[in-house]
């Protein structure tokens, strides 16, 4: 907002007995510059409704602590929610208003509405602690919003897997072929990654489920404040137990990041995946047309810009990360404006992450799996030999000798530039003389997956049971919500 503007702003304000946050002690207005890196209006304004819900919390507290009538109390109560109406219904954070952020304007609106009364809202609280509470019950609702994400993540991935149990992936290590694997395996996996981040998104929610209102300013509120009561009243699982710390604990916005970037870099490996498997080279997969673009000068050309995208996004999520810390890192205690910053930090992350999530959801389900160069490819590069070497364990030979056998097999075949399964029995034995005439059942991609059927392998029946587990695991909703069990702070 323009300096003289928001001069003009706190000047009404102060003449209609609307006091600005801590003008009293102060000659002249604030600078246009300092407003400019010091007023967080356009950023916080996303915790107005956090903020209302907690001034009513408030209210409630200090008429039940009789520093407010009931009536004091009810009336603030109701016109906190018609403020929070109002704000639901702008389009646009208030900029213009000449509140310096959404506390202010909160109070703001409640002193023109009321008053004197609008006045006695802050006795006892300070923003130190109202922002605090407030972040902590945004956090609880992206948190628990970025696990319904992840859960749809893990959907479409299940979806996949039910359809491509049969399809049969080389499976990599070293990006060099190594031993054939489920395609529905291979989305499992990542199934499995993803439930970690809910894991860690819970944790996350645990971390941001204490309340810190009743600590002020830093010390502790003087008014016989039943903190508990608060806490519950606003869903919290507890309350903060120092109040030094309550007012500079920002250690949940880091857990939610540090979830945040976890969770990216599952999407990034996923998409590194599928961005190789979609490649000509591979030709295992491709991105629907609406998740694709082309290029400009070449006309052949299918981008898999979307997973590139979710590739590419990981950095600035992590980084987030990193700069949360870095912001408190050497923070003396309590309260410092550096802690401002961890709102565009954390919202910033989250809103990229759950962009992320919408897009991973969206490739996946719209994926085309090729079966046929996937079998192609799971059929070459040697991927049986272990196979082979299980044979020869089957017939006594021990493993270390049959690998050093099968090795010299493999070579053979590359000198012969066949696969092998289409190598001649008697060339094999000339390495491997306990190799019979059965050996053909064993070099048979069907039986290598057949014979993983130890849980956690990639047998189509194991798939099955895991694919079966995965779609129970996601459809329970794991979230132990303390609101909803009416658990007491
Ligand atoms: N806008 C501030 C923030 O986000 C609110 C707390 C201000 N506290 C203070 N002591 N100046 O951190």
């Amino acid at each position: 907002m323009p300096s003289e503007q928001r001069q003009a702003t706190v000047g009404v304000m102060e003449s209609k007995a609307v006091p600005g946050m801590w003008g009293g002690r102060f000659d002249t207005k604030p600078d246009a510059l300092f407003c400019a890196i010091n007023d967080s209006l356009p950023i916080d304004w996303r915790l107005v409704q956090q903020d209302v819900r907690g001034s009513i919390a408030w209210a409630r507290a200090l008429g039940r602590a009789g520093v407010l009538t009931d009536d004091e109390a009810g009336l603030l109560t109701d016109e906190l929610e018609k403020i929070g109406r109002e704000a639901d219904a702008m389009a646009h954070p208030p900029i213009d208003s000449g509140a310096e952020d959404v506390h202010s304007w909160v109070e703001m609106k409640l002193v023109v509405a009321l008053g004197s009364l609008g006045k006695k809202l802050h006795t006892g609280r300070s923003r130190n602690d109202q922002v605090a509470t407030d972040l902590r019950l945004w956090t609880i609702e992206a948190l628990d919003d970025l696990i319904g994400q992840i859960r749809s993540v893990q959907g479409a991935l299940i979806d996949l897997g039910h359809a491509t149990v049969e399809v049969v992936l080389p499976g990599y290590t070293h990006l060099q072929r190594a031993q054939p694997v489920s395609f529905a395996h291979w989305c499992l996996a990542y199934v499995e990654m993803f439930e970690r981040d809910v894991r860690r998104a819970e944790a996350a929610r645990k971390s941001a489920g204490t309340c810190p209102l009743g600590c002020a300013a830093l010390a502790g509120t003087t008014y016989p404040i039943d903190r508990a009561r608060i806490a519950t009243e606003l869903g919290f699982d507890e309350i903060c137990q120092n109040s030094l710390d309550a007012v500079s604990d920002r250690d949940f916005v880091v857990d939610a990041l540090a979830c945040a970037s976890v969770c990216s870099v599952h999407l990034s490996r996923m998409a590194e995946d599928l961005i190789v498997y979609a490649s000509q080279e591979f030709g295992f997969v491709e991105p629907d047309d609406g998740m694709a673009s082309g290029s400009s000068l070449m006309p052949q050309k299918k981008n898999p810009d979307a997973l590139e995208l979710l590739r590419g996004k990981c950095g600035r999520i992590m980084s987030a990360h990193a700069a949360m810390l870095t912001t408190i890192k050497g923070l003396p205690l309590a309260y410092n404006k550096d802690l401002q910053e961890d709102k565009a930090i954390l919202f910033g992350a989250i809103d990229e992450l759950m962009l992320c999530l919408q897009i991973a959801r969206r490739v996946i389900a719209g994926l085309k799996v090729n079966a046929r160069s996937c079998l192609e490819a799971a059929r070459r590069g040697g991927t049986l030999a272990t196979e082979l070497a299980d044979y020869l364990v089957s017939r006594g030979v021990p493993f270390r000798d049959a690998h050093d056998q099968v090795g010299r097999i493999v070579r053979a075949s590359l000198e012969r530039n066949v696969e092998l399964d289409e190598m001649p029995i008697e060339a094999m034995r000339e390495h491997a003389p306990a190799i019979g005439a059965d050996v053909a059942d064993w070099l048979s991609i069907a039986g290598a997956l057949a014979r993983r059927n130890v849980t956690g392998g990639t047998s189509p029946e194991q798939v099955r049971k895991a694919l079966a587990r995965a779609r129970t695991l996601v459809a329970t909703n794991t979230i132990d919500s303390p609101s909803a069990s009416g658990e007491s702070a």
